[in-house]
Formats: C-alpha cells, structure tokens, sequence
C-alpha cells in the first residue's frame, strides 16, 4: 500500500521485508546505532509480519522490527528495532512505519504495545509520544555502553 509522506508528498510504500532487503536493512543500521543489530539478528525476523520496510523511489529508507508474544494470558507487542535512513529523516518515513506496525500488532492480538528507548534519545521519544506511548520505567544500564533504557507503553485496546 502506498501512503503519502506528510512532509514533502514524497510517496513512502510499507511493504513485509525481505531478504532482498537486509543489505540495506543493515546499512541503515550501521548508520543509526552505535551498537547496531547484526544481520543474522534480521535475519531470524524475515517472515515476521511486524518486520516492515519503507520504500521511496524504489529505495529502503527505513524499516521496523516488531512481534507479539503471549505473557500471563495477555498478548504483548514489542517494537523491537526502528530506524530510517539519515537522509530521509523528518519526512514522515518513521510516523509511516510506526503507524502501520501498530495496525499489524493489533491484528495479530496485541492488545499492549512496549517499546525501549535510549534516555537521551529525545527524536524518539517524541515520536513514541506522538504514537500515544507513555514512559513506565527506567531500565538502569539497559545499553552496552551503560545507558539507561525508558520502557514506554501503549495500549490498543
Ligand atoms: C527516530 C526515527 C526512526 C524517526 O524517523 P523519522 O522518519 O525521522 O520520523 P518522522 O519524520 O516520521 O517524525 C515523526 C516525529 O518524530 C519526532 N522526531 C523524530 N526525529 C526527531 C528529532 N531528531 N528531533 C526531534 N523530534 C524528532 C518528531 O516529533 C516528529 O514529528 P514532527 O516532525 O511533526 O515534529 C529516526 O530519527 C531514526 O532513524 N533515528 C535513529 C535511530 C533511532 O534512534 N531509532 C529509535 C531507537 S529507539
């Protein structure tokens, strides 16, 4: 399916990855993170339905990992992983992906969305707000170079 970008018009297409895609995947990975996923971690995510690219002009410009697991009787849904290529940031390529991985985790059963964040990460951080996400707890030392973790939560019911 094919959405308008908000910003600039440009059309953004989000579509299930493939494995044609992790190249770039991991590009766009290596370029975000200072402690990016490695490819097999893609990888192991092909086939999941809450793994998602965005394609501009026929390019990867970002994508979003996302599953749901059962808990206590409950289903919870993780966005596990999201990034869009530097180039193509502020153009509504994140809002595109987050919106339509919240639809996928909903029509998979997940009635509660949990994501982490970097504490210092404040782009994202509004993003998720944007999305009607809500700090919960700080996971002290939660990254590999100590950073603390914000969980922040969002329910779909
Ligand atoms: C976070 C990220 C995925 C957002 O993607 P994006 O395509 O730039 O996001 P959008 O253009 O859809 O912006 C949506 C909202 O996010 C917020 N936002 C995103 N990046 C921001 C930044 N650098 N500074 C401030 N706000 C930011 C804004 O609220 C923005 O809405 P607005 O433009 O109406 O103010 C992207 O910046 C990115 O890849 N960052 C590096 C990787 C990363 O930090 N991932 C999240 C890990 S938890």
């Amino acid at each position: 399916m094919t959405t308008p970008a908000p910003k600039d018009g440009e059309a953004v297409s989000i579509r299930p990855a493939e494995r044609a895609d992790l190249l770039a995947v991991v590009r766009i990975e290596n370029a975000s993170f200072s402690q990016p996923w490695p490819y097999d971690a893609f990888d192991r995510f092909l086939g999941e339905p809450g793994f998602l690219v965005a394609e501009t002009d026929g390019e990867i410009a970002g994508y979003v990992v996302a599953d749901v697991t059962q808990k206590l009787g409950r289903s919870l849904g993780h966005v596990k992983d999201i990034a869009v290529h530097p180039d193509h940031r502020g153009d509504g390529v994140g809002s595109a992906l987050m919106s339509r991985s919240l639809g996928v985790l909903a029509a998979h059963g997940a009635d509660t969305v949990k994501l982490e964040v970097r504490r210092s990460n404040d782009g994202a951080k509004r993003l998720y707000r944007e999305f009607g996400f809500e700090p919960l707890r700080r996971v002290p030392g939660y990254y590999g170079n100590g950073e603390d973790a914000i969980v922040m939560l969002r329910n779909l019911d």
